[in-house]
């Protein structure tokens, strides 16, 4: 059943689908690797799985919580940092759930800037018909920022190269989580 409710579990349906055939599997924040865990779970075991956080904090709790499910490569960088850096395959599906680590310092939260800068380096290295998929926070000041920031950025990729949609619930209140997606053509 597909998850209408919420930006974070609505997005595995477009997973599920891109794990299939994933070769290189980018966590662009994979925090206390939740979102990590899943994709582990549903990768091909010949699959690369790279999974990225500024915070030794969340790479250690991501490092626990997938060990025994698949090999990941962990790497403690800002994601506007790692690539081609660190990971030089094309990249099938990369995924970024944005703002702060829920039982860490919240003052770590992504930026617009740095997103962006991230994106842009992963666009180069996409695979053909590879997808990016980003959860946004738009209910905290920080997070409502980093979205017009993103948006306004995405929405100036080429209709010819990229399909880049959005989906959010738009009867909840407190501004729930977002979802933006680009799909390479
Ligand atoms: C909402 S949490 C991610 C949740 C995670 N995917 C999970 O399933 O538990 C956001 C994460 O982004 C990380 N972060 C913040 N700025 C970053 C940056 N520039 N590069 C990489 N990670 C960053 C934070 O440390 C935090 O762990």
């Amino acid at each position: 059943m597909i998850n209408l409710n919420h930006a974070v579990a609505f997005q595995h349906v477009l997973w599920d689908q891109q794990l299939k055939e994933a070769q290189t599997i980018v966590d662009m924040t994979c925090g206390k690797g939740l979102d990590l865990t899943y994709i582990a779970q549903k990768a091909l075991k010949k699959a690369s799985i790279f999974a990225v956080d500024i915070q030794t904090e969340a790479i250690s709790l991501a490092k626990k919580r997938v060990n025994g499910l698949h090999d990941v490569h962990f790497i403690q960088a800002s994601h506007s940092e790692v690539l081609p850096k660190y990971i030089t395959a094309p990249i099938d599906l990369a995924i970024f759930n944005l703002g702060y680590l829920p039982t860490g310092n919240h003052a770590i939260h992504t930026q617009g800037a740095t997103t962006i800068e991230a994106v842009k380096a992963l666009l180069k290295q996409l695979a053909p018909k590879g997808l990016i998929t980003l959860v946004a926070y738009p209910g905290t000041e920080a997070g409502a920022q980093e979205e017009v920031e993103l948006a306004s950025f995405l929405r100036t990729l080429d209709q010819k190269q990229y399909d880049v949609s959005y989906w959010s619930p738009i009867n909840q209140i407190h501004n729930p989580p977002t979802l933006y997606i680009v799909k390479g053509r």
